[in-house]
C-alpha cells in the first residue's frame, strides 16, 4: 500500500519536475535572464544585468508599493515593508512602514512609520505626482482607506475609506487612470492575517472618480477570488488585474484557485467588459518554498504593452497577446516592481530581502512622454513577437490543461496496475 502511494507520488513529481524544470533550468545566480520569443532579447537589449542594489537583513524589507520619484537632488523609492507579526496576539501593533531608499547612497529611511502608516500595501503616483497609498487598516480601530500624501507638503489626504458604510477589507493596490479616476482592489488578506475583522463585503475591484456625479464609488468587478495587482494599457482601452486567490493568507498554496491575470475592456471610461484570461503564472520553483502556482501579483506595462508581473520566482513578461516572452529569474518571489529612472526605462524589482535594477531597452507606460535617448525603443518600433500565434494564452491554458490530465492519468493507471 505504502509502495503503491510513493510511486504515484514519485511520478507525480517526475512529472510535476518536467514541467518545473523545462520553465526554471536556468540557475538565477548564473543566468537571470530567461527568453522564450526573441522580442524580450531585444526589450532587455545585448548585456542586460541584474544588479542587486540592496540586500537586507530584514525579511520582507522590500515588499510591496514601490513608487519612484526624482526631485532633482535626489532620486529614490518608496515602498511599504511587512514583517512577520502574530497578529493574533492582540498585544501585537501594526508593523509595516513606508520607507524610503535613497538610489545614489544606498540608504534606507522611515518614511512614515508604523502607527501612522495603517498597514499599508500597493502604492502608486497620481498625475500630479502625489503619492496614492492603500493602507489595510488595523482590528476595528482603524479603516481599510485610500490615502494621498502632497510630497513637496507632507500633508496626507484621505480619498475613500467605506462603501457607503461598509468597511473595506484591506486595500490591496491602487492606480490612477488619465482621467483622474481612481481604481483599486480589496481582497480579503487582512483577514486571512488577522489584523482585520472578518469582511464586510467581498473581495471587490473599485473604481472611484473624485470629481464624478454620484455615485462617485462603483463596483467595477466582483469576481474575484483575490483582486491584487493592476495596471491600464498604454491607451486605456484595456485593465489587467491579477488574481492571487492560489494563496490564501498564510496557508499552503491552492493551485486549484486562480494564479492568473484577467483583461478586461475599459468602455466608457467607466465599465469593465469581456473579461478574459490574459495569462496563467507559471508554475516555478522558489527557494524558499519549493514548488509553488506563480502567484501573480504587482502588474507594471511597458510604452509597447508588454505586461511585467511580479511572480512567484521574478517577474514574468508577456506581450499584449498574452503570450510568455521572457523572465528575469530571482530564485524567491517578487511582490511588485515599478519602472523609474530618468528615462523611464530601468525597472526595480521588489523581492522582500532584496532589491534589484535591470536597465531596459523600453519604457514604463507612464514615461511614454519622456523624451528618451536614441538607444531606446520608440512607440513606433516596438518589438514583434518572432513566435507564430500559437503561443498565445488560450494554448498555454491549455498546454497546461493538457499537462494536469496527463499527470492524473499516469497516476490513474498506476494506482490500477498497483491496485491489482
Ligand atoms: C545577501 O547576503 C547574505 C548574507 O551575506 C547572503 O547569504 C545572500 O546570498 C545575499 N543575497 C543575495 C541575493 O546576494
Ligand atoms: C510616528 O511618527 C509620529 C510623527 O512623527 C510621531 O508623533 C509618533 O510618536 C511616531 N510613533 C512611533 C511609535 O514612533
Amino acid at each position: 500500500m505504502s509502495a503503491k502511494v510513493s510511486l504515484v507520488a514519485l511520478v507525480v513529481f517526475l512529472t510535476q519536475s518536467l514541467r518545473v524544470i523545462a520553465i526554471c533550468e536556468v540557475d538565477p545566480a548564473s543566468e537571470p535572464f530567461q527568453v522564450f520569443d526573441e522580442m524580450f532579447r531585444e526589450i532587455l537589449g545585448d548585456s542586460p544585468t541584474l544588479e542587486l542594489l540592496h540586500n537586507s537583513s530584514e525579511p520582507a524589507e522590500f515588499h510591496e508599493g514601490p513608487v519612484y520619484y526624482s526631485n532633482g537632488q535626489s532620486s529614490y523609492l518608496l515602498y511599504t515593508t511587512q514583517p512577520p507579526a502574530d497578529y493574533t496576539d492582540e498585544n501585537v501593533e501594526p508593523q509595516i512602514t513606508i520607507q524610503q531608499y535613497d538610489i545614489a547612497s544606498d540608504t534606507i529611511a522611515t518614511f512614515r512609520n508604523a502607527s501612522l502608516a495603517n498597514m499599508p500595501n500597493g502604492q502608486s503616483k497620481d498625475l500630479d505626482g502625489k503619492l496614492l497609498t492603500c493602507e489595510q487598516g488595523f482590528r476595528d480601530t482603524a479603516l481599510g482607506r485610500i490615502t494621498r500624501t502632497d510630497m513637496s507638503t507632507g500633508e496626507v489626504e484621505v480619498v475613500i475609506d467605506s462603501y457607503y458604510g461598509r468597511k473595506f477589507n484591506s486595500p490591496n493596490d491602487v492606480v490612477m487612470k488619465s482621467d483622474g479616476t481612481i481604481w483599486f482592489t480589496d481582497p480579503e488578506y487582512g483577514y486571512q492575517q488577522a489584523f482585520k475583522p472578518s469582511p464586510e463585503i467581498g473581495s471587490f475591484l473599485y473604481r472611484y472618480d473624485p470629481e464624478g456625479p454620484d455615485p462617485k464609488l462603483t463596483i467595477v468587478a466582483d469576481d474575484f477570488e483575490r483582486p491584487n495587482g493592476l495596471a491600464f494599457s498604454p491607451s486605456e482601452d484595456y485593465l489587467y488585474v491579477s488574481d492571487s486567490g492560489a494563496i490564501q493568507g498564510s496557508g499552503p498554496y491552492r493551485t486549484d484557485l486562480p494564479h492568473h491575470i484577467r483583461r478586461f475592456e475599459v468602455h466608457d471610461n467607466k465599465y469593465l467588459r469581456n473579461s478574459e484570461l490574459f495569462a496563467i503564472t507559471t508554475e516555478c520553483v522558489n527557494v524558499a518554498e519549493g514548488v509553488m502556482p506563480g502567484i501573480p501579483d504587482g502588474i507594471k506595462v511597458d510604452i509597447c504593452g508588454n505586461v511585467y508581473v511580479s511572480g512567484g520566482d521574478g517577474v514574468e513578461v508577456f506581450n499584449p497577446d498574452g503570450a510568455l516572452i521572457g523572465k528575469i529569474l530571482l530564485g524567491r518571489g517578487s511582490p511588485n516592481l515599478v519602472f523609474g529612472g530618468k528615462y523611464g526605462n530601468e525597472l526595480y524589482i521588489l523581492a522582500d530581502v532584496a532589491l534589484y535594477r535591470v536597465s531596459l531597452k523600453i519604457q514604463g507606460a507612464m514615461y511614454s512622454d519622456v523624451t528618451s535617448p536614441e538607444e531606446l525603443i520608440t512607440k513606433d518600433q516596438c518589438p514583434q513577437s518572432s513566435s507564430p500565434q500559437t503561443s498565445s494564452s488560450l494554448s498555454s491554458m491549455d498546454t497546461s490543461i493538457m499537462f494536469h490530465s496527463i499527470q492524473v492519468l499516469i497516476s490513474l493507471m498506476l494506482g490500477v496496475v498497483l491496485t491489482k
